[in-house]
C-alpha cells in the first residue's frame, strides 16, 4: 500500500495568529506519532507562508503554496515564483485547484506551464483535478478528468512523476458538504491510474499517490482512504481546526500498516 498523504489547503483562511496557532496545535498533537504512518503537508496563503515556517520548524509537517506563476523572477506583477516560494520553505506546491480553474479561469495549458516550472524548479506538485456536477451528470467525468491529466501533464516525464501527487477533487463535493461515496472516489481514482499507466507505464502508476477531495472530514475519512486506489485526502474545510485534521490523518492512519492510528510508532 502507498503512504497515505493527508494535506490542508487553508484557501484564503486565518489570519497571522490563527496560522500560527494551528501550525502549534498540529505539531504538538502530531508530536507523539512516532513512526507517523501518514506524509502531512498545509498550504497556506502567500503571506503566511515565511511564519508558518517558522512555526512548522522542527516538526514533519510540510508547507507548500496554493499556487505559483509560469516564469522566473521578474516583470510579473502580483505573481509569485518558484525560487520565492522555495526561499520560504515550500517544497509542495497546488497546482490546478479547482477554484483557480473555475473562478479564476485557468486553462489546462497554463496549469500544465505551471506543473512543469514547479517540477524543473525542484518543487512537488499536486495536481488538482475533477469534473462539475453538469459534467458528471451528463456522464462527462472520464473524459473532463482524461483530458485534465493527459493535457495537463503533457512533457512532464516519468522520472518527474516522482513528484506529482494527483488530487482528484469534484467540484460537486468541494465545501458543499455533499461527499463522494468511496464507490464514486474509487471509480474516479481508478480511472485516474489508468490514464497514468497510459502515459507513464504501470510502475510510475502504481507508485503516483492520488488524493481524493471534496467534503473529507474525521467522519468519512478512513473509509475513502481505505479504497485501493484512495491514497490520501487534499482537506479545505476540515483542515482550519487542528482536531478536525487530526481526526483525518488518524482515521486515514487506521488502514495504513495494521495499526489502530498513527500513534502506535
Ligand atoms: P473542502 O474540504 O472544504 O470541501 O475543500 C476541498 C478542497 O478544495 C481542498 O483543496
Amino acid at each position: 500500500m502507498r503512504k497515505l498523504f493527508i494535506a490542508g489547503n487553508w484557501k484564503m483562511n486565518l489570519d497571522d495568529v490563527g496560522a500560527v496557532q494551528l501550525c502549534q496545535d498540529l505539531k504538538t498533537q502530531l508530536a507523539g506519532c512516532g513512526a507517523a504512518k501518514v506524509d502531512v503537508a498545509v498550504f497556506p496563503p502567500f503571506v503566511y507562508l515565511p511564519i508558518v515556517a517558522e512555526a512548522l520548524r522542527g516538526s514533519t509537517i510540510a508547507m507548500g503554496a496554493q499556487d505559483v506563476w509560469t516564469e522566473g523572477n521578474g516583470a510579473f506583477t502580483g505573481e509569485v515564483s518558484v525560487d520565492m516560494l522555495k526561499d520560504v520553505g515550500c517544497t509542495f506546491v497546488l497546482v490546478g485547484h479547482s477554484e483557480r480553474r473555475h473562478v479564476i479561469g485557468e486553462t489546462n495549458e497554463l496549469l500544465n506551464k505551471k506543473a512543469k516550472v514547479a517540477l524543473a524548479g525542484g518543487l512537488n506538485v499536486i495536481f488538482c483535478i475533477g469534473e462539475l456536477l453538469e459534467e458528471r451528470q451528463g456522464n462527462k467525468t472520464e473524459a473532463v478528468v482524461e483530458e485534465q491529466i493527459r493535457l495537463g501533464l503533457a512533457g512532464i516525464t516519468a522520472e518527474q512523476m516522482a513528484n506529482v501527487t494527483i488530487a482528484y477533487e469534484p467540484v460537486w463535493a468541494i465545501g458543499t458538504g455533499v461527499t463522494a461515496s468511496k464507490e464514486q472516489a474509487q471509480e474516479a481514482h481508478a480511472f485516474t491510474r489508468k490514464i497514468l499507466t497510459d502515459l507513464f507505464g504501470a510502475e510510475v502508476a502504481e507508485a503516483t499517490r492520488i488524493q481524493y477531495g471534496g467534503s473529507v472530514k474525521g467522519a468519512n475519512a478512513a473509509e475513502l482512504t481505505a479504497e485501493p486506489d484512495v491514497d490520501g485526502a487534499l482537506v479545505g474545510g476540515a483542515s482550519l481546526k487542528a482536531d478536525d485534521f487530526m481526526a483525518i490523518i488518524n482515521n486515514g492512519a487506521s488502514n495504513v500498516g495494521g495499526c489502530g492510528g498513527c500513534c502506535c510508532g
